[in-house]
């Protein structure tokens, strides 16, 4: 007995010091004083033996118990210190390392400006107005006053949209964001989806519509895809004189100038009457464009006073209500801020020029904090 308790002993320590893991080691352990473990087997056998024999026994297999708990513990401690060193080792982080190069993208340009432009307006009282990319012939032309036939529908270069099988309709891609004043003000006409903010207002309204536009046009100069804000003023006795403050007053703000010297020359558009292109003045001269100074002009933005007709295709009575609206190019603008040349590279989504061009994310235009 004595030396089969031996040979257990010496057993149970060659294999508890072989265990190369935890999970081993358990092994181990439930096979030796686990319920159905060998020496838990040989402790239970100690009632059945005279009193004599357990008073030999009973030490002899208490120690043999204590001792292979005793080698298990420390193994366990080896074990789970060795597992702790492996980990930390593979978790090193060398911070002496440069870091990776980091590929960042950038906010571009039109959207940028965009931001800025929200901005200024936002703190003027306008709030932001939406409407779809995908326009019908009423919102895009007839209720803006462009009669059937009207030669100013082919000055606007349209897509047309396969007309629908069923009802002949043909959709348009927009041609400008005018046809979100008329969503605006079509108090009850329409339904719009809640995603469109502000559509569907009663007067009186102060809105713009940022978005895109398409028209079927390519060269330096034209994109087929393009930006606009279009503007709406809807109040009692709104003049020109409104109009006119608000422009100046959000050019001079956008620009970073103190004043902006501007004329309002005569123009036609036919949702507004009389109707004006902005200009600012501008220096041409030595090759660079300089804003605000020299004799030239430079066309900004178009305008006007809502014509009468659209009023009333809007559900508007122009006896009481009264406004203005403007229209800009978005993309053009942010070009002339911030001297980019060409407009064609502006769509082309090439890195180098969005890296160039872009701006970083965190420099969101807010007036507290800058506007450029
Ligand atoms: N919709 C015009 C265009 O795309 C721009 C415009 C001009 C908008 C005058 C207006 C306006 O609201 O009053 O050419």
């Amino acid at each position: 007995m004595s030396a089969d308790l031996e040979t257990i002993e010496l057993d149970l320590i060659t294999a508890i010091g072989s265990a190369e893991t935890v999970a081993d080691l358990e092994a181990v352990r439930v096979a030796s004083l686990g319920k159905q473990g060998t020496i838990s087997g040989l402790l239970k056998g100690l009632g059945a033996m005279s009193d004599e024999e357990r008073r030999v026994m009973g030490p002899r297999l208490n120690g043999l118990r204590d001792r292979v708990n005793a080698a298990i513990a420390s193994r366990r401690a080896a074990l789970e210190d060795a597992q702790l060193q492996a980990q930390l080792a593979r978790e090193r982080i060398d911070l002496s390392l440069p870091p990776r190069p980091r590929r960042q993208g950038s906010v571009h340009p039109t959207m940028q400006v965009m931001d800025e432009m929200i901005a200024i307006f936002a703190e003027m009282g306008f709030a932001v107005a939406e409407g779809p990319d995908i326009e019908d012939d009423f919102h895009n032309f007839t209720a803006l006053n462009f009669p059937p036939g009207h030669p100013a529908r082919e000055m606007h270069d349209t897509f047309f949209l396969t007309p629908d099988p069923q009802t002949g309709e043909r959709k348009v891609l927009r041609t400008h964001t005018s046809p979100v004043q008329v969503r605006t003000m079509r108090v009850g006409n329409e339904k719009p989806p809640a995603s469109w903010i502000a559509a569907g207002q009663e007067p009186p309204i102060r809105i713009i519509a940022p978005g895109r536009t398409f028209r079927c046009d390519s060269d330096a100069t034209h994109t087929p895809m393009f930006h606009q804000i279009e503007g709406l003023v809807i109040d009692r006795d709104i003049h020109m004189g409104h109009l006119k403050w608000t422009l100046e007053t959000f050019i001079a703000r956008f620009f970073e100038m103190d004043a902006v010297r501007a004329r309002f020359r005569p123009h036609h558009f036919p949702f507004t009457e009389p109707s004006a292109e902005m200009d600012i003045l501008c220096d041409r001269s030595g090759g660079t464009l300089r804003l605000n100074e020299g004799d030239s002009w430079m066309e900004i933005l178009g305008c006007g006073m809502v014509h009468p007709n659209v009023l009333r295709n809007c559900g508007l009575d122009p006896d009481q209500w009264q406004g203005f609206a403007f229209g800009m190019g978005v993309d053009r603008l942010a070009m002339l801020k911030y001297g980019i040349p060409d407009l064609r590279p502006m769509f082309e989504a090439d890195v180098r020029w969005l890296s160039h061009y872009g701006f970083s994310a965190h420099a969101v235009p807010n007036p507290a904090s800058g506007l450029s």
